[in-house]
Protein backbone atom coordinates (compact mmCIF):
# COMPACT_ATOMS: atom_id res chain seq x y z
CA UNK A 1 0.00 0.00 0.00
CA UNK A 2 1.18 3.06 -1.48
CA UNK A 3 2.16 5.98 1.84
CA UNK A 4 -0.48 8.50 0.34
CA UNK A 5 -3.03 5.97 0.83
CA UNK A 6 -2.12 4.60 4.27
CA UNK A 7 -2.14 8.27 5.41
CA UNK A 8 -5.68 9.00 3.82
CA UNK A 9 -7.13 5.69 5.76
CA UNK A 10 -5.38 7.22 8.95
CA UNK A 11 -6.03 10.00 9.07
CA UNK A 12 -10.18 8.98 8.83
CA UNK A 13 -9.68 5.96 10.65
CA UNK A 14 -12.86 4.21 11.65
CA UNK A 15 -12.34 0.37 12.88
CA UNK A 16 -16.20 0.11 11.96
CA UNK A 17 -15.70 1.03 7.86
CA UNK A 18 -12.47 -0.32 6.43
CA UNK A 19 -11.50 -0.13 3.20
CA UNK A 20 -11.48 -3.42 1.35
CA UNK A 21 -7.53 -2.51 0.81
CA UNK A 22 -6.77 -2.24 4.74
CA UNK A 23 -7.06 -5.93 5.27
CA UNK A 24 -4.33 -7.42 2.81
CA UNK A 25 -1.90 -5.22 4.70
CA UNK A 26 -2.63 -2.86 7.48
CA UNK A 27 0.50 -2.23 8.65
CA UNK A 28 1.31 0.82 6.70
CA UNK A 29 -1.34 2.06 7.88
CA UNK A 30 -0.80 1.21 11.63
CA UNK A 31 2.75 2.95 10.97
CA UNK A 32 1.00 6.54 9.79
CA UNK A 33 -1.13 6.24 12.66
CA UNK A 34 1.67 5.85 15.08
CA UNK A 35 3.61 8.84 13.25
CA UNK A 36 0.60 11.28 13.21
CA UNK A 37 -1.75 10.07 15.77
CA UNK A 38 -1.09 7.31 18.27
CA UNK A 39 -3.74 7.54 20.59
CA UNK A 40 -6.41 8.40 17.91
CA UNK A 41 -9.83 9.32 18.18
CA UNK A 42 -12.39 7.46 16.23
CA UNK A 43 -15.51 8.58 15.00
CA UNK A 44 -17.49 6.49 18.16
CA UNK A 45 -15.77 8.41 20.76
CA UNK A 46 -13.10 5.64 21.79
CA UNK A 47 -9.14 5.79 21.05
CA UNK A 48 -7.12 3.24 19.26
CA UNK A 49 -3.45 3.02 20.58
CA UNK A 50 -0.53 1.99 18.31
CA UNK A 51 2.23 2.60 19.99
CA UNK A 52 4.53 -0.08 22.01
CA UNK A 53 5.17 1.60 24.79
CA UNK A 54 1.39 3.11 25.48
CA UNK A 55 -0.25 -0.53 25.29
CA UNK A 56 2.36 -1.61 27.97
CA UNK A 57 1.33 1.35 30.61
CA UNK A 58 -2.34 -0.08 29.88
CA UNK A 59 -1.88 -3.37 30.07
CA UNK A 60 0.17 -2.55 32.81
CA UNK A 61 -2.24 -1.04 34.65
CA UNK A 62 -5.96 -3.76 35.22
CA UNK A 63 -6.09 -1.11 38.18
CA UNK A 64 -7.58 1.65 35.86
CA UNK A 65 -8.02 -0.44 32.92
CA UNK A 66 -10.85 -2.63 33.08
CA UNK A 67 -11.15 -5.86 30.70
CA UNK A 68 -14.90 -5.94 32.06
CA UNK A 69 -17.09 -5.82 28.56
CA UNK A 70 -20.60 -5.30 30.09
CA UNK A 71 -20.88 -1.35 29.50
CA UNK A 72 -19.42 -1.98 25.79
CA UNK A 73 -21.40 -5.47 24.84
CA UNK A 74 -24.68 -4.79 26.05
CA UNK A 75 -26.10 -2.50 23.01
CA UNK A 76 -23.83 -4.72 20.96
CA UNK A 77 -25.32 -7.54 21.44
CA UNK A 78 -28.90 -7.07 23.08
CA UNK A 79 -29.86 -8.07 26.81
CA UNK A 80 -30.52 -11.30 27.33
CA UNK A 81 -28.54 -12.33 24.02
CA UNK A 82 -26.45 -15.80 24.12
CA UNK A 83 -23.44 -13.70 23.04
CA UNK A 84 -23.81 -11.31 25.50
CA UNK A 85 -23.56 -13.77 28.54
CA UNK A 86 -20.82 -15.59 26.74
CA UNK A 87 -18.60 -12.66 25.97
CA UNK A 88 -19.40 -10.84 29.42
CA UNK A 89 -18.97 -14.52 31.57
CA UNK A 90 -15.56 -15.47 30.42
CA UNK A 91 -12.40 -14.67 32.19
CA UNK A 92 -10.74 -12.66 29.51
CA UNK A 93 -13.27 -10.12 29.54
CA UNK A 94 -14.02 -9.93 33.39
CA UNK A 95 -11.71 -8.31 36.14
CA UNK A 96 -10.74 -9.66 39.38
CA UNK A 97 -12.06 -11.60 41.42
CA UNK A 98 -13.82 -13.61 38.91
CA UNK A 99 -11.32 -13.71 36.59
CA UNK A 100 -8.62 -14.85 39.15
CA UNK A 101 -10.39 -17.62 40.33
CA UNK A 102 -10.81 -18.85 36.87
CA UNK A 103 -7.42 -18.09 35.86
CA UNK A 104 -6.02 -20.10 38.66
CA UNK A 105 -7.85 -23.28 37.50
CA UNK A 106 -6.87 -23.54 34.20
CA UNK A 107 -3.10 -22.31 34.94
CA UNK A 108 -3.29 -25.50 37.04
CA UNK A 109 -3.98 -27.76 34.03
CA UNK A 110 -1.11 -26.32 31.54
CA UNK A 111 1.80 -26.04 34.06
CA UNK A 112 5.30 -26.76 32.22
CA UNK A 113 5.02 -31.01 33.10
CA UNK A 114 1.58 -30.55 31.53
CA UNK A 115 2.72 -29.40 28.01
CA UNK A 116 5.48 -31.07 27.95
CA UNK A 117 3.64 -34.32 27.82
CA UNK A 118 1.13 -32.94 25.26
CA UNK A 119 4.27 -33.06 23.04
CA UNK A 120 4.38 -36.74 21.99
CA UNK A 121 0.76 -36.68 20.53
CA UNK A 122 0.93 -33.60 19.03
CA UNK A 123 4.13 -34.75 17.36
CA UNK A 124 2.16 -37.97 16.28
CA UNK A 125 -1.18 -35.84 15.03
CA UNK A 126 1.16 -33.50 12.92
CA UNK A 127 3.26 -36.17 11.32
CA UNK A 128 0.17 -38.19 10.46
CA UNK A 129 -1.29 -34.91 9.13
CA UNK A 130 2.06 -34.56 6.99
CA UNK A 131 1.34 -38.30 5.55
CA UNK A 132 -2.15 -37.30 4.35
CA UNK A 133 -0.53 -34.57 2.48
CA UNK A 134 2.40 -36.22 1.08
CA UNK A 135 0.09 -38.63 -0.13
CA UNK A 136 -2.09 -36.00 -1.97
CA UNK A 137 1.16 -33.95 -2.79
CA UNK A 138 -0.43 -30.90 -1.74
CA UNK A 139 -3.82 -29.57 -0.10
CA UNK A 140 -4.76 -26.58 1.73
CA UNK A 141 -2.54 -25.42 4.33
CA UNK A 142 -4.88 -24.20 6.81
CA UNK A 143 -7.73 -26.62 6.38
CA UNK A 144 -5.54 -29.65 5.95
CA UNK A 145 -3.22 -28.70 8.18
CA UNK A 146 -2.93 -25.31 10.16
CA UNK A 147 -6.60 -25.91 11.51
CA UNK A 148 -6.17 -29.68 12.36
CA UNK A 149 -3.93 -29.34 15.02
CA UNK A 150 -5.92 -26.70 17.64
CA UNK A 151 -8.62 -28.79 17.19
CA UNK A 152 -7.47 -31.74 18.75
CA UNK A 153 -5.07 -30.12 21.12
CA UNK A 154 -7.86 -28.39 22.68
CA UNK A 155 -9.96 -30.80 22.82
CA UNK A 156 -7.45 -33.08 24.61
CA UNK A 157 -7.29 -30.39 27.00
CA UNK A 158 -11.00 -30.11 27.79
CA UNK A 159 -11.01 -34.47 27.03
CA UNK A 160 -13.77 -34.18 24.70
CA UNK A 161 -13.93 -37.20 23.02
CA UNK A 162 -12.53 -37.65 19.41
CA UNK A 163 -15.73 -38.34 17.45
CA UNK A 164 -17.74 -35.10 18.85
CA UNK A 165 -15.10 -32.85 18.19
CA UNK A 166 -16.59 -31.84 14.52
CA UNK A 167 -18.69 -28.83 15.31
CA UNK A 168 -16.13 -26.94 17.68
CA UNK A 169 -13.94 -25.17 15.03
CA UNK A 170 -17.44 -23.57 13.20
CA UNK A 171 -18.52 -22.53 16.54
CA UNK A 172 -15.43 -20.99 17.21
CA UNK A 173 -15.30 -19.14 14.47
CA UNK A 174 -18.41 -18.04 14.76
CA UNK A 175 -18.46 -16.49 18.19
CA UNK A 176 -15.40 -15.05 18.20
CA UNK A 177 -15.96 -13.63 14.95
CA UNK A 178 -18.78 -11.97 16.59
CA UNK A 179 -16.10 -9.91 18.29
CA UNK A 180 -15.35 -7.94 14.74
CA UNK A 181 -15.49 -4.36 14.98
CA UNK A 182 -19.08 -3.95 12.66
CA UNK A 183 -21.09 -7.04 12.60
CA UNK A 184 -23.60 -8.21 10.14
CA UNK A 185 -26.99 -9.30 11.20
CA UNK A 186 -25.93 -13.01 10.14
CA UNK A 187 -22.80 -13.01 11.63
CA UNK A 188 -25.11 -11.74 15.29
CA UNK A 189 -27.59 -14.90 14.44
CA UNK A 190 -24.78 -17.32 14.02
CA UNK A 191 -22.77 -16.33 17.20
CA UNK A 192 -26.10 -16.37 18.81
CA UNK A 193 -26.88 -19.65 17.73
CA UNK A 194 -23.70 -21.04 17.92
CA UNK A 195 -23.23 -19.98 21.71
CA UNK A 196 -26.57 -21.97 22.29
CA UNK A 197 -25.70 -24.43 20.60
CA UNK A 198 -22.17 -25.18 22.10
CA UNK A 199 -23.69 -24.51 25.90
CA UNK A 200 -26.11 -27.28 24.89
CA UNK A 201 -23.50 -29.98 24.30
CA UNK A 202 -21.64 -28.49 26.71
CA UNK A 203 -24.11 -28.86 29.56
CA UNK A 204 -23.73 -32.86 28.41
CA UNK A 205 -20.35 -33.29 28.93
CA UNK A 206 -20.47 -31.81 32.31
CA UNK A 207 -23.03 -34.01 33.15
CA UNK A 208 -21.06 -36.65 32.37
CA UNK A 209 -17.57 -35.53 33.73
CA UNK A 210 -19.40 -34.78 36.79
CA UNK A 211 -19.94 -38.61 37.06
CA UNK A 212 -16.91 -39.73 35.33
CA UNK A 213 -14.18 -37.45 37.06
CA UNK A 214 -10.93 -37.42 34.55
CA UNK A 215 -7.46 -36.23 36.36
CA UNK A 216 -7.44 -32.67 37.22
CA UNK A 217 -3.83 -32.92 36.50
CA UNK A 218 -4.72 -32.48 33.11
CA UNK A 219 -8.06 -31.91 32.46
CA UNK A 220 -9.10 -28.94 32.26
CA UNK A 221 -12.76 -29.53 32.56
CA UNK A 222 -12.62 -32.17 35.99
CA UNK A 223 -10.32 -28.54 37.49
CA UNK A 224 -13.07 -26.20 36.90
CA UNK A 225 -15.47 -28.64 38.17
CA UNK A 226 -13.35 -29.65 41.35
CA UNK A 227 -13.05 -26.00 41.56
CA UNK A 228 -16.38 -25.93 42.63
CA UNK A 229 -15.98 -27.80 45.62
CA UNK A 230 -12.33 -26.06 47.05
CA UNK A 231 -13.88 -23.02 47.50
CA UNK A 232 -13.27 -21.88 44.37
CA UNK A 233 -16.85 -21.87 43.08
CA UNK A 234 -17.70 -21.25 39.95
CA UNK A 235 -21.82 -21.05 39.14
CA UNK A 236 -22.96 -22.97 36.53
CA UNK A 237 -23.10 -20.22 33.79
CA UNK A 238 -19.44 -19.52 34.62
CA UNK A 239 -18.69 -22.99 34.16
CA UNK A 240 -19.99 -23.74 30.98
CA UNK A 241 -18.94 -20.29 29.55
CA UNK A 242 -15.58 -20.11 30.44
CA UNK A 243 -15.09 -23.64 29.09
CA UNK A 244 -16.67 -22.41 25.84
CA UNK A 245 -13.66 -19.69 25.85
CA UNK A 246 -11.27 -22.14 26.55
CA UNK A 247 -11.79 -23.91 23.48
CA UNK A 248 -12.41 -20.99 21.25
CA UNK A 249 -9.08 -19.05 22.78
CA UNK A 250 -6.73 -21.79 21.44
CA UNK A 251 -8.15 -22.06 17.97
CA UNK A 252 -8.22 -19.52 15.66
CA UNK A 253 -5.23 -18.19 16.54
CA UNK A 254 -3.09 -20.92 16.64
CA UNK A 255 -4.27 -22.38 13.22
CA UNK A 256 -3.50 -18.73 12.11
CA UNK A 257 -0.14 -18.90 13.66
CA UNK A 258 1.01 -21.81 11.66
CA UNK A 259 -1.13 -20.46 8.41
CA UNK A 260 0.89 -17.50 8.46
CA UNK A 261 4.12 -18.30 9.24
CA UNK A 262 3.78 -21.47 6.16
CA UNK A 263 2.47 -18.12 3.53
CA UNK A 264 5.32 -15.72 5.26
CA UNK A 265 8.13 -17.70 4.91
CA UNK A 266 6.85 -17.54 0.86
CA UNK A 267 7.63 -14.27 0.57
CA UNK A 268 10.88 -14.55 2.70
CA UNK A 269 12.67 -16.89 0.71
CA UNK A 270 16.03 -15.77 2.82
CA UNK A 271 14.47 -16.59 5.66
CA UNK A 272 12.90 -19.84 4.25
CA UNK A 273 16.39 -20.86 3.35
CA UNK A 274 17.99 -19.82 6.96
CA UNK A 275 15.49 -21.90 8.72
CA UNK A 276 15.99 -24.52 6.53
CA UNK A 277 19.75 -24.62 7.07
CA UNK A 278 18.86 -24.61 11.09
CA UNK A 279 16.65 -27.60 10.91
CA UNK A 280 18.99 -29.50 8.64
CA UNK A 281 18.70 -33.19 6.93
CA UNK A 282 18.46 -35.06 10.20
CA UNK A 283 16.93 -32.75 13.05
CA UNK A 284 17.80 -33.00 16.83
CA UNK A 285 14.53 -31.63 17.59
CA UNK A 286 15.57 -31.15 21.25
CA UNK A 287 18.99 -29.48 20.43
CA UNK A 288 16.76 -26.92 17.48
CA UNK A 289 14.12 -25.79 20.36
CA UNK A 290 15.59 -22.72 21.32
CA UNK A 291 16.19 -21.44 17.19
CA UNK A 292 12.85 -22.54 16.92
CA UNK A 293 11.07 -20.55 19.24
CA UNK A 294 12.96 -17.63 18.12
CA UNK A 295 11.55 -18.48 14.57
CA UNK A 296 7.71 -18.81 16.25
CA UNK A 297 8.23 -15.84 18.30
CA UNK A 298 9.00 -13.90 15.34
CA UNK A 299 5.76 -15.28 13.42
CA UNK A 300 3.76 -14.01 16.29
CA UNK A 301 5.36 -10.50 15.99
CA UNK A 302 5.35 -9.86 12.39
CA UNK A 303 1.92 -11.13 11.73
CA UNK A 304 0.11 -11.48 15.06
CA UNK A 305 -2.81 -13.62 14.87
CA UNK A 306 -5.09 -11.75 17.28
CA UNK A 307 -4.52 -8.04 16.63
CA UNK A 308 -6.46 -6.37 18.67
CA UNK A 309 -7.59 -6.11 21.98
CA UNK A 310 -9.76 -3.73 24.39
CA UNK A 311 -10.04 -2.01 27.80
CA UNK A 312 -11.77 0.29 29.08
CA UNK A 313 -10.62 3.42 31.79
CA UNK A 314 -12.81 3.17 35.30
CA UNK A 315 -11.14 6.45 36.23
CA UNK A 316 -9.73 9.48 34.30
CA UNK A 317 -5.96 9.06 33.66
CA UNK A 318 -3.03 9.87 30.93
CA UNK A 319 -1.82 8.01 27.98
CA UNK A 320 1.02 8.58 26.32
CA UNK A 321 0.42 12.66 26.91
CA UNK A 322 -3.37 12.59 25.99
CA UNK A 323 -5.69 12.87 29.01
CA UNK A 324 -8.44 10.27 28.97
CA UNK A 325 -12.09 10.82 31.04
CA UNK A 326 -13.63 7.57 32.95
CA UNK A 327 -15.13 5.99 30.68
CA UNK A 328 -12.98 5.86 27.73
CA UNK A 329 -12.71 2.83 25.49
CA UNK A 330 -9.58 1.92 23.94
CA UNK A 331 -8.62 0.00 21.29
CA UNK A 332 -4.82 -1.68 21.62
CA UNK A 333 -3.57 -2.22 18.37
CA UNK A 334 -1.03 -5.27 19.28
CA UNK A 335 -0.36 -5.41 15.50
CA UNK A 336 0.68 -2.24 15.45
CA UNK A 337 2.59 -1.94 18.46
CA UNK A 338 4.56 -5.17 17.30
CA UNK A 339 5.78 -3.15 14.63
CA UNK A 340 6.93 0.07 16.28
CA UNK A 341 10.41 1.14 15.30
CA UNK A 342 11.02 2.46 18.87
CA UNK A 343 10.66 -0.90 20.51
CA UNK A 344 11.85 -3.09 17.11
CA UNK A 345 14.80 -2.81 14.55
CA UNK A 346 13.82 -3.24 11.12
CA UNK A 347 10.18 -4.03 13.02
CA UNK A 348 8.88 -4.49 9.22
CA UNK A 349 11.49 -7.01 8.76
CA UNK A 350 10.95 -10.90 9.25
CA UNK A 351 14.09 -11.75 10.93
CA UNK A 352 13.92 -15.55 12.46
CA UNK A 353 16.45 -15.08 14.59
CA UNK A 354 15.89 -12.02 16.13
CA UNK A 355 16.33 -11.49 19.71
CA UNK A 356 15.06 -9.77 22.66
CA UNK A 357 11.62 -10.40 20.83
CA UNK A 358 9.41 -8.54 23.69
CA UNK A 359 6.58 -8.62 21.47
CA UNK A 360 3.00 -8.13 22.79
CA UNK A 361 1.22 -10.94 20.32
CA UNK A 362 0.08 -12.85 23.68
CA UNK A 363 -0.97 -9.29 25.26
CA UNK A 364 0.20 -8.34 28.61
CA UNK A 365 -0.27 -8.34 32.84
CA UNK A 366 -2.47 -9.82 34.07
CA UNK A 367 -4.75 -11.29 30.99
CA UNK A 368 -1.47 -12.16 29.19
CA UNK A 369 -2.13 -15.60 27.40
CA UNK A 370 -2.94 -18.48 29.46
CA UNK A 371 -1.79 -20.98 26.39
CA UNK A 372 0.66 -19.34 25.72
CA UNK A 373 3.34 -22.33 26.08
CA UNK A 374 1.09 -24.62 24.36
CA UNK A 375 0.90 -22.49 21.51
CA UNK A 376 4.58 -22.10 21.13
CA UNK A 377 5.02 -25.41 21.69
CA UNK A 378 2.70 -26.29 18.78
CA UNK A 379 3.99 -23.99 16.43
CA UNK A 380 7.53 -25.33 16.89
CA UNK A 381 6.35 -28.68 15.97
CA UNK A 382 3.65 -27.82 13.64
CA UNK A 383 6.08 -25.19 11.55
CA UNK A 384 9.35 -27.21 12.14
CA UNK A 385 7.99 -30.45 10.76
CA UNK A 386 6.18 -29.02 8.25
CA UNK A 387 9.33 -27.50 6.69
CA UNK A 388 11.59 -30.69 7.24
CA UNK A 389 9.30 -33.17 5.24
CA UNK A 390 8.23 -30.68 3.02
CA UNK A 391 11.04 -28.07 2.03
CA UNK A 392 10.23 -27.21 -1.68
CA UNK A 393 6.51 -26.70 -0.65
CA UNK A 394 4.81 -23.76 -2.81
CA UNK A 395 1.80 -21.91 -2.84
CA UNK A 396 -0.20 -22.63 -5.75
CA UNK A 397 -2.99 -19.93 -5.92
CA UNK A 398 -2.65 -16.63 -4.34
CA UNK A 399 -4.11 -17.48 -0.33
CA UNK A 400 -7.45 -15.83 0.58
CA UNK A 401 -7.45 -13.78 3.59
CA UNK A 402 -9.84 -14.09 6.52
CA UNK A 403 -10.88 -10.11 6.01
CA UNK A 404 -11.19 -9.55 9.32
CA UNK A 405 -9.63 -6.86 11.48
CA UNK A 406 -9.16 -8.71 14.49
CA UNK A 407 -7.86 -11.98 14.18
CA UNK A 408 -5.44 -12.53 11.09
CA UNK A 409 -5.35 -14.90 8.98
CA UNK A 410 -6.44 -16.91 5.82
CA UNK A 411 -9.26 -18.89 4.90
CA UNK A 412 -7.48 -20.99 2.27
CA UNK A 413 -3.94 -21.09 1.47
CA UNK A 414 -3.71 -24.33 -1.56
CA UNK A 415 0.19 -25.30 -1.80
CA UNK A 416 1.63 -28.32 -3.32
CA UNK A 417 4.56 -29.96 -1.99
CA UNK A 418 7.26 -30.00 -4.63
C1 LIG B 1 -0.89 -18.20 18.75
C2 LIG B 1 -1.83 -18.51 19.59
C3 LIG B 1 -2.45 -17.55 20.57
C4 LIG B 1 -2.49 -16.18 20.59
C5 LIG B 1 -1.87 -15.22 19.58
C6 LIG B 1 -3.23 -15.80 21.77
C7 LIG B 1 -3.46 -14.48 22.14
C8 LIG B 1 -4.05 -14.10 23.33
C9 LIG B 1 -4.15 -12.74 23.81
C10 LIG B 1 -3.66 -11.50 23.06
C11 LIG B 1 -4.77 -12.77 25.02
C12 LIG B 1 -5.02 -11.57 25.94
C13 LIG B 1 -6.35 -10.93 25.78
C14 LIG B 1 -6.48 -9.64 26.58
O1 LIG B 1 -5.61 -9.28 27.36
O2 LIG B 1 -7.48 -8.97 26.39
C15 LIG B 1 -5.08 -14.16 25.31
C16 LIG B 1 -5.74 -14.60 26.42
C17 LIG B 1 -6.03 -15.93 26.67
N1 LIG B 1 -5.66 -17.03 25.91
FE1 LIG B 1 -4.56 -17.00 24.23
N2 LIG B 1 -3.65 -16.92 22.43
C18 LIG B 1 -3.19 -18.02 21.73
C19 LIG B 1 -3.36 -19.35 22.07
C20 LIG B 1 -4.03 -19.81 23.17
C21 LIG B 1 -4.17 -21.21 23.54
C22 LIG B 1 -3.56 -22.41 22.80
C23 LIG B 1 -4.95 -21.25 24.65
C24 LIG B 1 -5.34 -22.53 25.35
C25 LIG B 1 -5.49 -22.76 26.56
C26 LIG B 1 -5.25 -19.87 25.03
C27 LIG B 1 -5.98 -19.48 26.12
C28 LIG B 1 -6.14 -18.17 26.53
C29 LIG B 1 -6.85 -17.79 27.75
C30 LIG B 1 -7.53 -18.76 28.73
C31 LIG B 1 -6.79 -16.39 27.82
C32 LIG B 1 -7.41 -15.50 28.88
C33 LIG B 1 -6.38 -15.18 29.93
C34 LIG B 1 -6.87 -14.20 30.97
O3 LIG B 1 -7.82 -13.46 30.74
O4 LIG B 1 -6.27 -14.21 32.04
N3 LIG B 1 -4.69 -19.03 24.10
N4 LIG B 1 -4.61 -14.96 24.27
Amino acid sequence: MAVERAREIAASFDLRALPPDFYANPFPVYAALRESEPLKRMPDGSWFLTRYADLVAVYRDAQVFSSDKKVEFTPKYGAGSPLLEHHTTSLVFNDPPLHTRVRKLIMGALTRRAIAEMEPGLILLVESLLDAIEAKGGGDLVEDFASAIPVEIIGNLLAVPHEERGPLRAWSLAILGALEPRLTKEQEELGNRSVREFLDYLRVLVADRRRNPGDPEHDVLTRLIQGESTGEKLSETELLQNCVFILNAGHETTTNLIGNALVALEEWPQEKDRLLRTIGRQPDWDALEPAMTLAVDEFLRFESSNQLGNRRALRACEVGGVQLPAGALVTLCIGAANRDPAQFEHPDVLDLARENNRHLAFGFGIHQCAGLSLARLEGRVAIGRFLARFPHYRLTEAPTRGGRARFRGFLEAPFSIV
